[in-house]
């Protein structure tokens, strides 16, 4: 049996990659390695947490002693990283908390993976590390074309920093001892679990509740929107037969601008939950800092070297998110009380 190191597994896409995983393979152990930060949930894992295939440990990607004794303790066959801050308007208060965890986080667990993987003078047979990167790395595109794997790295926030500088250093990796490493720069994901910091699902608390959602600035900037279950798919395939040293893009080829995306989340509320809930809710803020103007991955390498292609179209995806959320109240209760109610007054008041 298999035994696969997850990281970040409490969070969204972690969260949705393991339910993913152990409802489809048979043959597969999962630990997941979780510091339960403010986006990390035990709840997203609620009925698939059985202590035999799926583990927990609680523990932070950017503890050396702890990162070790995991190690040491299961021998992996593979690492998917998906630990990270992953808020951008976050990373503009606290860069160095992303660097910490997206940069010496990443480069802790290579570390762990290079010293307990080593084989004479190579690495044991059959053990992959997949980076889970993001398109966001390529910065921002004119009003035509997409970013291919070979594009310039242009990040403009320090999350986007991070995460490229972490690609940098799981590509040293492998260049310099050979690690076998993998990493995935997929786009915009949207599903059940995802914290109400996002778009998505922050636009839904909003409107449900009547409150103004706030938009940046024109609203006119365009994003690629892949459901998450896709990107699953697409992880599993990379994981599986992707090419050691390899970058995979992974995107929904479905552009959207902010304002389709928020008025589409309105007009589900309008209609199914809040029939007060209008356009009239949407307030123009001051704009991101930075802001990537249009984000779009060409995913043509996975498609023709893995045969992997988003099954999930976006009204489909959209509709199975939203009922998630509105059939389960709780878990948006309990991710928007407490510390969120100052995370949101701190974000959004006098901008
Ligand atoms: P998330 O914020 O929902 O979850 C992050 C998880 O990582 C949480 O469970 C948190 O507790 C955990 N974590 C944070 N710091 C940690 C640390 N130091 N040690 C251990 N665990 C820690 O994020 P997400 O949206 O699920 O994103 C997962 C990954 O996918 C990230 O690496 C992100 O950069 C990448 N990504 C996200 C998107 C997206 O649209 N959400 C798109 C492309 C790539
Ligand atoms: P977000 O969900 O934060 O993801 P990312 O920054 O990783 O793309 O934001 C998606 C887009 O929505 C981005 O262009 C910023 C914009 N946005 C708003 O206009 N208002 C908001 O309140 C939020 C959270 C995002």
């Amino acid at each position: 049996m298999k035994t696969i190191l997850v990281t970040g597994g409490c969070g969204f896409i972690g969260s949705n990659f393991i339910r993913y995983t152990l409802a489809a393979e048979s043959g597969m152990r999962i630990v997941n390695f979780d510091a339960l930060t403010y986006a990390g949930n035990l709840e997203n894992l609620k009925g698939v947490l059985d202590g035999q295939r799926l583990i927990f440990v609680r523990g932070d990607i950017r503890d050396k002693t702890a990162v070790s004794g995991l190690f040491n303790k299961y021998d992996f066959d593979c690492v998917i990283n998906f630990a990270a801050e992953s808020h951008v308007d976050r990373s503009f208060a606290d860069p160095e908390l992303f660097c910490q965890t997206n940069v010496g986080g990443v480069v802790n667990l290579l570390n762990a993976a290079k010293e307990f993987w080593r084989e004479g003078k190579g690495f044991k047979a059959g053990k992959r590390f997949l980076q889970i990167s993001t398109d966001e790395v390529y910065g921002s595109l004119g009003k035509e074309g997409s970013f291919s794997e070979n594009s310039p790295l242009d990040p403009h926030s320090p999350y986007s920093a991070g995460k490229a500088s972490a690609d940098l250093f799981v590509k040293a990796y492998f260049d310099t001892y050979g690690l076998p490493c993998l990493i995935t720069r997929c786009s915009n994901n949207f599903g059940p679990r995802q914290f109400p910091e996002k778009l998505i699902p922050l636009v839904f608390n909003n409107a449900c509740a009547l409150r103004p959602v706030p938009i940046y600035g024109d609203g006119l900037q365009v994003r690629d929107w892949l459901y998450v279950s896709d990107h699953c798919a697409a992880i599993e395939a990379v994981l599986a037969k992707g090419g050691l040293g390899q970058v995979y893009n992974i995107g929904g080829h479905n552009e959207k601008t902010n304002l389709e995306i928020v008025r589409a989340v309105i007009g589900y509320v309008g209609q199914n939950i809040n029939p007060k809930a209008g356009d009239n809710l949407i307030t123009h803020v001051a704009d991101r800092p930075g802001h990537d103007r249009r984000c779009a991955v060409d995913s043509a390498k996975i498609q023709s070297e893995l045969g992997w292609r988003p099954q999930t179209t976006f009204e489909k995806g959209l509709a199975a998110t939203l009922d998630w959320y509105k059939n389960n109240p709780e878990w948006l209760k309990n991710a928007t009380s407490g510390k969120y109610k100052a995370y949101y007054e701190k974000m959004y008041l006098n901008r």
